[in-house]
């Protein structure tokens, strides 16, 4: 018996029927993106693993259970597949010292990101994002901030996700995510036997991974300190500001003293968002700022850089909004030759709607080919117009046109074919 292979545990095939969704996704994304300033790049689909290593935190999720190495017997080892873009991008903007051409640079990628997650509705292995990155030399600014989150806002609400709802937090400043790291240590001290056994492993690698937790006994003891985080009066400044913004672009939010992420390249304002109907997997996008990333990664010691992005997850958008399903595709045309001796000017015909912008096909096979079953093609295809060469269209040099959609036939010239098709498409 010969093996069948299946896709991989964790990723799917987009099929053609399901595939118009995403590009319609994807070209709504590039509008709004673009209307804000934002460009296009395009980073390698895997990079060296140090960079993920050194950019999410040895201790994060992602980087301890979930990068997915590539092994190889060659000097290509040392890699991994990109769990997530904004190291790339990093990566990228200081490799081409992109701080040298624009002040601010405004990035945003779409494409496949991987990690070796187990596998659930909304959690897969190959998941696609829609990112967007702004980096720049001073460029630290609370409307950069509240820019980033309004668009996240927007490029939901374009896209038809229902029940969006935000959730913002401030990490404060590297030197006080330093201060509120030991205060929690040391008010954690107090009830670490009561710590879930995932936290007393948290209190000692990642102790603000502790705030997230979702188990009742760590929660309660979280409630209470999370209201005293000693967050220093600049970033508490800082942070009204981001939310002054948003109240005043309309968009609602909730402060979350909770939402801290799982990648540590985060500082001062954190964000997610979810929406409803995708059970435990409910984050469509989350980001936040990261300005420590671009010297950690080699930037200009002496320049003072700010970054701050997010990324929306592309399979948990459409099913938020409701487009995971297929959509029946179409064509303008279907040729169709009654006789094999017809063929060769059938597939003519075939090259010149296509070079005036109509799309066509037509029924190829080495057999001869019934009509009807050509008929029946052109349905399924969901083909607009059928052209029909038969022996009295050769003789006469005319097409029989039939609209499939009203149910009505003509008889047109082969000349004037392409313009009557081209009027009623319009
Ligand atoms: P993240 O929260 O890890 O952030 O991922 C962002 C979004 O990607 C999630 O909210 C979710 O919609 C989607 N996502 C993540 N993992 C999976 C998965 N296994 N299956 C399906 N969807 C998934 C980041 O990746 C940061 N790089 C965001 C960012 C950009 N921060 C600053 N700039």
């Amino acid at each position: 018996m010969i093996k069948k292979f299946a896709v991989p545990r964790g990723t799917s095939d987009i099929l053609p029927d399901l595939s118009p969704r995403w590009e319609i996704l994807e070209l709504k994304a590039r509008q709004v993106l673009k209307m804000y300033g934002y460009r296009e790049i395009r980073t390698p689909i895997y990079e060296d693993v140090n960079l993920f290593k050194r950019s999410l935190g040895q201790t994060s999720d992602v980087v301890n259970k979930q990068l997915l190495e590539l092994k190889s017997a060659s000097e290509d080892e040392g890699l991994a597949l990109r769990p997530e873009g904004t190291a790339a991008v990093v990566r990228s903007y200081v490799e081409n010292s992109l701080d040298n051409k624009e002040a601010l640079s405004k990035l945003f990628y779409i494409g496949p990101m991987f990690r070796g997650e187990r596998p659930q509705k909304g959690r897969l292995r190959q998941f696609h994002q829609i990112g967007a990155e702004a980096i720049g030399s001073n460029s630290t600014s609370a409307y950069l901030d509240a820019e980033m989150i309004i668009m996240a806002m927007n490029l939901l609400k374009e896209f038809g996700v229902q029940g969006p709802r935000l959730k913002i937090n401030s990490l404060g400043s590297r030197e006080d995510k330093a201060n509120i790291s030991a205060w929690l240590r040391g008010e954690f001290a107090k009830h670490k036997s009561e710590l879930c056994p995932q936290c007393q492993e948290r209190f000692e690698r990642n102790v603000f991974r502790v705030l997230d937790c979702k188990n009742e006994g760590c929660k309660k003891i979280v409630a209470s300190l999370v209201k005293n985080l000693p967050l220093s009066n600049d970033s508490q400044d800082y942070f009204n500001k981001v939310q002054a913004a948003l109240n005043d672009a309309g968009i609602a939010f909730e402060v979350a003293p909770h939402l801290v992420r799982g990648l540590d390249y985060y500082t001062h304002t954190v964000f997610e968002i979810t929406a409803d109907g995708l059970g435990s997997q409910d984050a469509v996008g989350a980001g936040g700022r990261y300005s420590g990333l671009v010297h950690e990664l080699g930037g200009n010691e002496r320049v003072d850089y700010g970054a701050i992005g997010f990324a929306l997850g592309v399979e948990r958008i459409l099913l938020a909004s409701g487009q995971s399903t297929e959509v029946p595709s179409s064509i303008d045309a279907y040729v169709i030759a009654m006789d094999e001796a017809y063929e060769s000017k059938a597939f003519g015909l075939l090259a010149q709607l296509r070079a005036k912008g109509i799309s066509a096909t037509m029924t190829f096979a080495d057999t001869f080919k019934k009509f009807k079953t050509q008929m029946e093609r052109a349905n399924k295809a969901n083909a607009r117009f059928a052209l029909i060469l038969g022996e009295d269209e050769i003789k006469n040099n005319t097409v029989a046109l039939k609209d499939m959609q009203v149910g009505s036939q003509e008889s047109v010239s082969i000349n004037d074919v392409i313009g009557n098709i081209k009027n009623k498409l319009i």
